[in-house]
């Protein structure tokens, strides 16, 4: 808690901590009996009048009014800040509409309601800064003490002071109290909604203020002295941070509106002295999307920790990642408040959508992930996603030094469409093939009832692994390492790359008949489409014939299951890597007779290759992930196939691969 540069070297440093704790604690209530009295007590107009006047004539500006809390110049005296402040409450009273400013607490959250127009004011006050408060067990009782020898006499304290800032003039406490570095956040949680059928492109935004003199202590539109540059909330987001020895005033100002919009704002702001409250990242959208099918789509963050940590486990007992999704249009609620989570946790909270977190460890490495299977989504429609850190009592620390506080974070939004209809299905969760995350070819029969299309695929998997494993065992594995067939592979090796092959070959990453990336592969192409037309435009000459209809390749799925069982339109598959084929071919014994196509057309029929870039996704593989937010980047997957007629060598144990 205490920086180390603030432990007090001698005790003179003691006594200026003390001396500023008590003149905090002592002055505080002072200044409000004396506000009490200046409303309450009736005071000879004529005097007012006299203050007034000699105040308004002496200061430049009526209301950047000087009386520094913090300078010697007036303390000694004991009446003048008493007078000062006496004055300023007049003054105060001109603007008697306007609310006082609200006292926030270090780490506290103001919630507050705010109409056009209007501005309202904050404080930060300097006790509850780390300088004053000081963190140091060993001090506080010093503090207590030195509070209630003082309180008596407040002189004393004042004296000190003044030897403190005559000091601070020289420049040495200066600088040490320069780090004191307080954080404000803010985000907008409601905003004025559209006037009328058309929403205007700009939505009106919040404006923060920050002063930290006294001289200002009502920083706003109108009261500019002494300001830092005001901070304009940019999509529901406004964050500054500013190095003080003094209190911080803070002012949220709403703009007038103009006869488009209509209503209030809702807003949450917090001051801390260790970092940003909220905060938002603009780095990167911090996930992946690992498939959507035509109502549901699955995410994974990106990996939340280093490949041997020790710390997998704290994730699995608190999870604080979110993910929010709205549709993406003109007329969006969240438009213009994208990066404020208060507003985002607001409006889902409305939202038909189902979202499912969980910790996942798959998807490579066996490094823990947060995944998201949102559900409840509209067909071929364009989504804006939002992953965030929700925050709370303990901070979050993210792989790659990011730092959440209370007030949550909120990563770069993105975007993605979901497919146009039912022929693809996103599976997850497969007992056998446990490494399957993404659509697979599926049909209406099989929509909102994955468990069945699971087990279907699954189980069928799972009976040609056991053929596998029985040829397998006829080889010699287990034999000493002198007979064995390579020193690198193993029989545990061929097993698993054959699983990884299996998997991906008899259950296919389908995408829609309408994407044409040119990577993926037609397949099914004589079924009919959704709306019961034929695929290429109802084309059925003899030249399609030869090249698509009557081609296994084209007409049939890799799988026969599929055709008979499953039944989906016509679809297109991104066919498994090439370089799940060649793995098996290294890792199993030669006995087996794998084999990789060697001519190059049949082996584009049945497999692809990666994008050497890895921009994109152009052929599957266990773990694959589709980047969101690239450039260049396609929004959509691809997938692609095999020559049906070879179908049963295909997937038999001495077969062609
Ligand atoms: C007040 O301060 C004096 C020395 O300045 C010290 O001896 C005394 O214990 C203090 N009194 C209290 C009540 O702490
Ligand atoms: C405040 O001080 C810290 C450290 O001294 C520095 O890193 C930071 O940039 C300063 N912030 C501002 C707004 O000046
Ligand atoms: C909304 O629009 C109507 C018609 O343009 C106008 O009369 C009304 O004053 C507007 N409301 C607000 C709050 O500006
Ligand atoms: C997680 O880390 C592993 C090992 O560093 C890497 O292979 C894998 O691609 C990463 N996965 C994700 C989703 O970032
Ligand atoms: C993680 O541990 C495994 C075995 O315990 C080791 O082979 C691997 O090199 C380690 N990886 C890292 C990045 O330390
Ligand atoms: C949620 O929907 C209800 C009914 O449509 C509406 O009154 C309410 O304002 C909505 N809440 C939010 C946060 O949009
Ligand atoms: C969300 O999921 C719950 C539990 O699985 C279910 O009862 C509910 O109907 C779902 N809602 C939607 C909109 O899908
Ligand atoms: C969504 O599906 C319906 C039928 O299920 C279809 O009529 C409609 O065209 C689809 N929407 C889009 C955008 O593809
Ligand atoms: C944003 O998140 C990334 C993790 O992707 C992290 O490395 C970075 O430090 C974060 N940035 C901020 C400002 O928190
Ligand atoms: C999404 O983020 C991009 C920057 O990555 C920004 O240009 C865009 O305005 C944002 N869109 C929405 C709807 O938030
Ligand atoms: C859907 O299931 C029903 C009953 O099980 C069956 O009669 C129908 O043919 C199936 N439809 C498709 C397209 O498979
Ligand atoms: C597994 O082997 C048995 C016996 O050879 C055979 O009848 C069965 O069809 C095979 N199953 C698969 C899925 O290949």
């Amino acid at each position: 808690m205490l920086p180390t540069n603030f432990i007090p070297a001698h005790s003179r440093r003691l006594a200026t901590v003390i001396a500023a704790y008590v003149l905090v604690t002592t002055w505080a209530p002072l200044h409000s009996q004396l506000l009490v009295n200046a409303a309450d007590v009736p005071i000879p107009a004529s005097r007012i009048d006299t203050i007034s006047q000699t105040v308004l004539a002496a200061v430049p500006g009526a209301l950047t009014h000087s009386s520094d809390d913090n300078s010697n110049s007036d303390v000694g005296s004991g009446y003048v800040p008493a007078f000062d402040y006496f004055d300023r409450s007049l003054l105060g009273r001109q603007e008697a509409q306007e609310p006082p400013s609200e006292e926030l607490k270090d780490n506290g959250l103001a919630k507050k309601e705010i109409k056009p127009g209007e501005t309202l004011y904050f404080v930060l006050k300097r006790s509850q800064s780390r300088l004053i408060r000081s963190g140091d067990d060993a001090l506080e009782g010093q503090e207590a003490q030195g509070g209630s020898n003082a309180s008596g006499d407040t002189t004393d304290a004042k004296d000190v002071i003044a030897e403190v800032d005559g000091d601070d003039k020289g420049g040495t406490l200066g600088k040490r109290q320069a780090g004191n570095r307080v954080w404000v956040s803010a985000n907008t949680c409601r905003q004025p909604a559209a006037n009328g059928s058309e929403t205007p492109k700009d939505r009106p935004q919040l404006v923060m203020y920050v002063s930290t003199s006294s001289k200002n202590q009502r920083p706003g539109p109108e009261i500019t002295d002494n300001l830092v540059p005001p901070v304009p909330f940019d999509q529901g987001f406004a964050s500054i941070d500013v190095n003080t020895t003094s209190d911080v005033y803070i002012g949220i100002s709403a703009p007038l509106l103009s006869k488009d919009w209509d209503g209030s704002w809702s807003f949450h702001v917090a001051a801390s002295v260790d970092g940003p409250y909220h905060s938002y990242n603009a780095t990167n959208p911090f996930l992946y999307m690992i498939d959507t099918d035509s109502e549901s789509a699955l995410f994974i963050t990106y990996n939340l920790s280093e490949p041997n940590s020790t710390d997998s486990n704290k994730w699995k007992e608190r999870n604080p990642f979110s993910m929010y999704a709205f549709e993406v249009g003109d007329q969006s609620a969240i438009t213009g408040m994208e990066r404020s989570l208060c507003a985002l946790r607001d409006l889902y909270s409305n939202s038909t959508l189902n979202s499912t977190t969980t910790i996942t460890t798959k998807f490579g490495a066996n490094i823990p992930k947060s995944q998201f299977h949102i559900q409840g989504l509209k067909n071929g429609t364009m989504y804006n996603g939002f992953l965030t850190v929700e925050g709370g009592n303990d901070v979050v620390r993210l792989p790659g030094g990011g730092v959440v506080r209370a007030g949550g974070m909120v990563f770069q939004n993105f975007t993605w469409t979901t497919k146009a209809d039912d022929s693809c299905q996103v599976l997850f969760d497969l007992k056998f093939c446990d490494s399957v995350a993404y659509a697979v070819p599926s049909s209406s029969n099989f929509t909102r009832d994955d468990e069945r299309l699971k087990k279907l695929y699954d189980e069928e998997a799972e009976k040609y692994y056991t053929n596998f494993t029985r040829s397998l065992a006829q080889v010699a594995c287990d034999t000493a390492s002198d007979a064995q067939y390579s020193l690198a592979r193993t029989c545990e090796n061929c097993a698993q790359d054959y699983k990884n092959w299996l998997c991906s070959v008899l259950i296919p990453r389908c995408e829609n008949w309408s994407a044409n990336d040119e990577w993926l592969q037609e397949r099914n192409v004589n079924a009919l489409l959704p709306d019961g037309s034929d695929t290429f435009g109802g084309n059925v000459s003899d030249a399609i014939k030869e090249e698509k209809r009557d081609r296994f390749a084209y007409s049939k799925s890799r799988n026969p299951l599929i055709d008979t069982e499953i039944k989906p339109g016509p679809y297109k598959e991104m066919k498994p890597c090439e370089d799940l084929c060649f793995d098996i071919v290294r890792s199993c014994p030669a006995q087996l007779g794998f084999a990789c196509p060697n001519n190059p057309v049949m082996r584009a029929l049945s497999y692809g290759k990666r994008d050497p870039e890895e921009k994109e996704l152009k052929c599957n593989f266990p773990g694959a992930v589709v980047k969101l937010n690239v450039q260049g980047a396609a929004g959509s997957l691809v997938v692609r196939g095999q020559v049906a007629v070879l179908v049963a060598m295909l997937v038999g144990v001495f077969g062609w691969l």
